[in-house]
């Protein structure tokens, strides 16, 4: 599907819903390994994925027809890999500032890529970039965003929300869409211009456990410790017992009550 609703200059100019696919992400990564060129902004959307993937290998589970999960292709050619996480900000404020500007709800970012609300995730992203050298040739930007799901398997329950169970209501999934593309679009082109400090401040502003003493799993260890800063290459800075530690990904885990 074609259409001209998205006030954007590229994201989502070109859009392709699809009733059902694997995982978006794959979907558009096949498409760019076909020899036809694909247009920058090119997003893929579907009503059911049987083989979501989230980070880490994970699964990635959403009710058919009720959710959004898309991806979005971009060509961050521009941007060092060494400052990837530049592009992980701009997607999560873009993110954060549709939510805000459609219905006025506060979210966190959960570093490095999760969208909270409260303490539970209403949304992931998963980004999977391409290098050419030392520069990003191709992402591939996924999002899962849950928006009208009433409610999640018992494993999942304690841990997810929704759009449906903050606004206790339902909503359209496509203008959703345009304001994530819309929003997305802006903060991307922050990272073109460089305004590297920028997106800095604004994503330590809305990031979950900012400069709050909380709980962690380090080493199989519980340990005290305030989120103070996030590197460029994506490290999280944590001060605790008055050391500044860099973790990456898998070298430490929330405590979530
Ligand atoms: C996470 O929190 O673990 C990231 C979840 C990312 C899910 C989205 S849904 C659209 C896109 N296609 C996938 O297979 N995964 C991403």
């Amino acid at each position: 599907m074609q259409n001209n609703t998205f006030s954007t200059l590229f994201i989502g100019q070109n859009c392709i819903k699809l009733s059902s696919v694997d995982s978006t992400n794959n979907f558009l990564k096949n498409l760019l390994s076909n020899s036809e060129p694909l247009a920058e902004g090119t997003v893929i959307m579907a009503d059911e994925q049987f083989s979501g993937r989230g980070q880490q290998q994970t699964q990635w589970q959403s009710e058919p027809g009720k959710n959004l999960t898309f991806s979005c292709y971009l060509r961050p050619i521009f941007l060092n890999a060494t400052q990837q996480f530049y592009l992980n900000m701009a997607v999560c404020l873009g993110v954060y500032s549709a939510f805000k500007s459609l219905y006025d709800v506060e979210l966190d970012i959960k570093w490095p890529n999760d969208i909270y609300y409260k303490d539970k995730k209403l949304g992931g992203i998963l980004i999977e970039n391409v290098l050419q050298g030392i520069q990003i040739k191709q992402s591939i930007i996924g999002i899962g965003l849950n928006i009208n799901q009433e409610q999640f398997p018992t494993e999942l329950e304690v841990k997810a929300t929704s759009l449906y169970q903050i606004l206790q209501t339902d909503v359209q999934i496509m203008p959703i869409l345009q304001e994530l593309c819309k929003q997305i679009e802006v903060h991307y082109f922050k990272v073109k211009e460089g305004k590297f400090s920028w997106l800095k401040k604004h994503y330590l502003q809305k990031l979950y456990r900012f400069n709050v003493a909380s709980y962690y799993r380090q080493n199989e260890e519980i340990v005290l410790a305030k989120i103070v800063d996030v590197q460029e290459n994506g490290q999280l800075i944590l001060n605790l017992d008055d050391r500044m530690i860099s973790v990456g990904f898998k070298e430490i885990e929330f405590i979530i009550p």
